[in-house]
């Protein structure tokens, strides 16, 4: 190989390891060993290294939100972050047809409400695994929460707390997961990418348990890291000041097996969720594994290209699991009419992603918790019109395919 072609090939891999999701380690591992990834003969994007481009700068207000629509808060969030650090979050990966597909297949949803049924306020409370949230919305784990707002993932787990609601924590965490846990005192989860070392991973379980997680979600869906063409065109790179503190330098396990899950239940006796379930077929073999929920999603469309969308998934989910174990969908969630559509069609709550770090970066702790404020008050406004009046209420029929 001549030396222009190995700086080519070289630059080509540097850039492929920008655009990773979940971890660059595992295309840093490929170039290391030298395997082979065809390079094009140019790339395109900004140098990270450009004298330039100007420090790495998260904002750092804190705020309550005045939110009509949390769709709105994209563009708004765009304005204050890091030009790089917005590109990962917001989007999605390859040609983003998955990220479309999370709000169009809501879209094609119809609600048939119940009118004249004689229901008062609507009680939105609920249990998730033996856990009272005030509402049946969480938040979902998302990595680098440092690239949103100063507070990083102490902005989220106050926000959420203080919303009377769950936190999924990640293992890509830029605070160590046992510093998220002992600022708060709401309910929280615990979210484990295995790492490629088995004792490592095990020691990951141990300490989740030590700081008083009361669950492990085990997402299957990101053991090589998803790709945005995004941030391959920006040549984003996480800054060195945010670290993944918790998985210490680990690459993640890079071929996962049901052999997996049954690791973790051997590990710990903590319930086990599986996120990233998105056909019956898997269902069916998550239930026969004894998992103690399930967390329907695509990753925000973050990581196959392609699949469908997770709110169109859900039913088939919850046909095979006939309420033995909860629900829980993410991906795409933006109104109270979604969470409505999604209990109908068979979830126990519904997890939200981007609009959380958007309300992080707008305002802090103060704009997450703005963010599950309206995302209540759409819900209980949907459920009272609609007349259902608790979340044990929802029922399939409240909820139709719109004839196209
Ligand atoms: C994620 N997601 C994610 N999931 C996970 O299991 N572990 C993780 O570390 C991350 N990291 C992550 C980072 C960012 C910036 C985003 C936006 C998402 C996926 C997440 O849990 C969830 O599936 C989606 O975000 C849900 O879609 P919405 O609500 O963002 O549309």
């Amino acid at each position: 190989m001549s030396s222009k072609q190995a700086l080519a090939r070289r630059q080509f891999i540097q850039t492929a390891a920008l655009g990773a999701v979940a971890g660059a380690s595992f295309l840093n591992q490929a170039a290391a060993q030298g395997s082979e990834v065809s390079a094009p003969a140019f790339t395109v994007g900004l140098d990270p290294k450009d004298a330039n481009r100007p420090p790495f700068a998260a904002p750092d207000v804190v705020r309550p939100l005045r939110i009509a629509d949390l769709n709105d808060l994209e563009a708004e969030a765009r304005k204050v972050m890091d030009p790089g650090a917005f590109a990962f979050i917001s989007s999605g990966s390859d040609s983003q047809w998955t990220l479309r597909e999370n709000r169009r297949a809501f879209d094609r949803l119809v609600i048939k409400p119940q009118y004249l049924v004689g229901k008062a306020v609507p009680d939105l409370r609920t249990t998730l695994l033996g856990q009272s949230l005030s509402m049946p919305i969480i938040t979902t784990p998302m990595g680098a929460h440092g690239l949103a707002h100063q507070s990083a993932e102490f902005g989220t787990a106050r926000g959420t707390a203080e919303a009377g609601t769950l936190m999924e924590v990640s293992t890509t965490a830029n605070r160590s997961i046992e510093e998220i846990a002992a600022s708060t005192k709401g309910p929280k989860w615990f979210q484990l990418y295995l790492l490629e070392d088995q004792n490592k991973s095990r020691d990951l379980i141990k300490r989740a348990e030590a700081a008083g997680y009361s669950a492990i979600v085990f997402s299957i869906d990101a053991f090589a890291p998803g790709s945005s063409d995004a941030t391959i065109r920006m040549g984003f790179q996480f800054p060195s000041s945010l670290p993944l503190v918790n998985a210490g330098g680990s690459p993640f396990k890079r071929s996962l097996s049901w052999d997996d899950v049954r690791f973790i239940q051997e590990t710990t006796k903590l319930p086990l969720v599986l996120k990233g379930v998105l056909t019956a077929e898997m269902a069916q073999r998550a239930l026969n594994h004894g998992v103690s929920a399930i967390q329907v999603s695509n990753h925000g469309g973050r990581q196959l290209d392609g699949v469908s969308s997770a709110i169109e998934a859900l039913p088939a989910v919850a046909e095979v699991v006939q309420g033995r174990v909860p629900i829980i969908m993410d991906s795409g969630i933006r109104r109270g009419t979604d969470v409505f559509k999604a209990l109908s069609l068979g979830a126990n709550a519904v997890a939200i992603g981007r609009p959380v770090l958007y309300g992080l970066s707008l305002g802090g702790w103060m704009g997450v918790k703005s963010v599950y404020e309206r995302l209540q008050a759409e819900l209980t406004r949907d459920m009272m019109i609609a007349g259902v009046g608790s979340v044990a209420e929802f029922r399939r029929e409240y909820v139709v395919k719109a004839a196209l």
